[in-house]
């Protein structure tokens, strides 16, 4: 496919680029700070568009000019409580699902569009509770999924990244992607946790707080592995298992 990246110059984005070279992807940049980049990640992008991932013209544009049939979003960064500042991340998110939705009605096929996104989206298992329901951090990521969620797969094909942290495994990017970090070392879900155990609810009042508390951690994922993830569901186009859901994934090396 030909993925338009946003947030090339991030932790999660530097990362993304040698995961979508490997799956056989071309990759267009959408960068804010050109001089950022490295001289290797350059090498590996097919255009870089310059520009501000709250424009969402430009990023429309940046999509129909190169005819990118996919975009991924690691623009932004997502503020720990809302007594942080929320920076610019709603407006990119809002910006990134607007210009694909009317990229896609343009062409007439819609856009294969990951976001990232957090844990607290996610179902918590007692109905209808998400996580951020029992921890309210991150609040910026709720609001964004009631705004994709109201997206029909026939207009924007999203699937929202529901990160926990994200550990890198090495300091800098990768080239060629490091073959021992993969999906293989994941077991991967839509929409609620995999494995999540349900010890502790049936303690009255406390039982949910606990439940959450006592095994969030144990989510924390290589921030490596977890971009074989996208990258190599975008192979599968339109047609992908995780086209309108929220994804997440548990290490294997994390199952007890
Ligand atoms: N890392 C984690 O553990 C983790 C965990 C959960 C969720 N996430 C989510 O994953 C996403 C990426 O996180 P990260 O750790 O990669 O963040 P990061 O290292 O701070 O990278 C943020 C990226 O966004 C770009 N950006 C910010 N504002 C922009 C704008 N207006 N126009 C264009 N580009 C803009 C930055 O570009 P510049 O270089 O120009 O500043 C940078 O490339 C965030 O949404 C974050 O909330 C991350």
């Amino acid at each position: 496919m030909k993925v338009l990246l946003l947030g090339v110059t991030g932790n999660v984005g530097s990362r993304l680029l040698p995961a979508l070279i490997a799956h056989n992807h071309k990759v267009v940049g959408f960068v804010r700070s050109p001089s950022k980049l490295s001289a290797e990640a350059k090498s590996h992008l097919e255009t870089i568009v310059v520009g501000s991932a709250i424009d969402s013209a430009a990023i429309k544009a940046a999509i129909l000019n190169n005819n990118c049939d996919a975009v991924v979003n690691a623009a932004g960064v997502a503020a720990m409580t809302s007594f942080h500042s929320t920076g610019d991340f709603p407006a990119i998110f809002a910006a990134v699902v607007k210009a694909a939705t009317d990229a896609g009605r343009e062409r007439k096929t819609p856009i294969r569009c990951w976001l990232m996104s957090g844990f607290g989206i996610l179902e918590a298992p007692k109905k209808p509770y998400l996580f951020a329901d029992y921890l309210p951090l991150f609040p910026a990521h709720k609001p964004n999924y009631q705004l994709i969620k109201s997206h029909k797969a026939d207009e924007l094909a999203w699937s929202l990244y529901c990160a926990n942290q994200l550990v890198p495994k090495y300091d800098k990017p990768q080239y060629p992607a490091p073959a021992g970090c993969s999906v293989d070392n994941l077991v991967v879900q839509a929409d609620s946790p995999p494995l999540w155990s349900k010890k502790f609810l049936k303690i009255p009042l406390i039982g949910g707080y606990l439940n959450v508390m006592s095994q969030a951690q144990d989510y924390f994922a290589t921030l490596e592995n977890i971009v074989d993830v996208i990258a190599g569901d975008l192979e599968k186009g339109l047609g992908s298992e995780y086209v309108g859901k929220r994804v997440s994934v548990k290490e294997k090396s994390r199952i007890k």
